[in-house]
């Protein structure tokens, strides 16, 4: 898929209420080990804080920062940038006016920053660099980033549970292409008025379509796609001869649209994970330049239920310090 489209896929998946995207609980904040995670990070860091926020999505780790730096009395300025075009607080319902206090800069690319050199003091991203063009991401970032500034990240894991999931996914999707199963409403839907045997054929085939999906389901390792792609279908069929046969066809092309945007960006992720040591390798020039790693980098993040993903913190030397 073009980073265009990936970037619309993206845009559509924030045009939500929600805030997490890569297993956070009820698509509210992410798990709580990441949470506690950068709520460590965040309590290390000197006030006062600019703080970036590199392919912010929704913006669940600058509100974290924002929160956290205001009841620890930092003084802090916390910003974000995503490709997709974002616009979380008209998005969210919650959180509103904390979301009025970050800064977020929607159709911006991390490789490119539009910010002077040294802007800020801390440049995060949770689930972010492994996405974009890494070299050039952390160019932009050296260049944002002041003396004696934090960079630090969660990137996805290969082996993690995260990218286990998407794999399960992404078979699904595949499953649920292959069955045909879009076609078949859509035939319903057009043929449906015109009654007679064509219609009953469309009839019998979706029957046929939507048994083979309660069987897929049955048989899967991530049952609740299938679930809720019939539940949609069924409920939009479900209204022909009440409403006109475009309408419906137009609620089956946005749930197809939705179910090809899910596979776009769970490709997107299993494509961005690495493995621990293709994380260090993507961090070697940054250290043999002026960054020095806090602990172990990259380290395991783990959660209950198995591997999150690696993190990363290194400080820049010079000013200040801190991290
Ligand atoms: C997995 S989401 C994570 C979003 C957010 N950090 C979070 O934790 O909820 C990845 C994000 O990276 C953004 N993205 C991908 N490539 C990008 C790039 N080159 N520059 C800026 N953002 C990018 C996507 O639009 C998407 O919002």
């Amino acid at each position: 898929m073009a980073d265009s489209s990936l970037a619309e896929a993206w845009g559509r998946y924030w045009r939500a209420d929600r805030l997490a995207s890569c297993g956070g609980e009820g698509g509210r904040q992410y798990q709580a080990a990441i949470v506690e995670h950068w709520l460590g990070i965040l309590d290390a860091l000197p006030s006062p804080v600019s703080l970036l926020d590199l392919c912010c999505g929704n913006g669940a780790l600058a509100l974290l920062a924002v929160r956290r730096l205001r009841a620890r009395g930092a003084t802090a300025v916390v910003s974000g940038v995503d490709r997709a075009p974002i616009d979380p607080a008209r998005w969210l319902s919650a959180d509103r006016d904390d979301l009025g206090r970050v800064r977020f800069h929607g159709d911006v690319a991390a490789e490119d920053l539009p910010f002077p050199p040294g802007t800020f003091t801390a440049v995060f991203g949770q689930y972010a660099l492994e996405y974009t063009d890494v070299p050039r991401t952390l160019d932009a970032c050296r260049r944002v980033l002041a003396p004696g500034g934090t960079l630090a990240f969660v990137l996805h894991a290969r082996e993690g549970i995260t990218a286990r999931s998407a794999a399960a996914q992404r078979e699904g999707i595949g499953r649920l292409r292959a069955l045909g199963y879009f076609a078949a409403a859509d035939r319903l839907a057009l043929r449906y008025a015109r009654g007679g045997p064509e219609t009953e054929e469309a009839v019998r085939l979706f029957a046929a379509k939507d048994r083979a999906l309660a069987e897929l389901a049955r048989g899967a390792a991530e049952p609740a796609m299938y679930a809720n792609v019939g539940g949609v279908i069924r409920d939009a069929l479900a209204h022909l001869g009440r409403v006109p046969p475009a309408v419906v066809r137009a609620k089956i092309a946005e749930v197809a649209e939705h179910v090809g945007d899910h596979d776009a960006r769970t490709g997107a992720l299993l494509a961005a994970a690495r493995s621990k040591e293709e994380v260090a390798d993507l961090f070697a020039p940054l250290r043999a330049a002026d960054f020095r790693p806090v602990g172990d980098c990259p380290e395991a993040l783990c959660g209950p239920h198995g591997l999150l993903g690696w993190t990363v913190r290194l400080v820049r030397a010079g000013g200040r310090g801190g991290g």
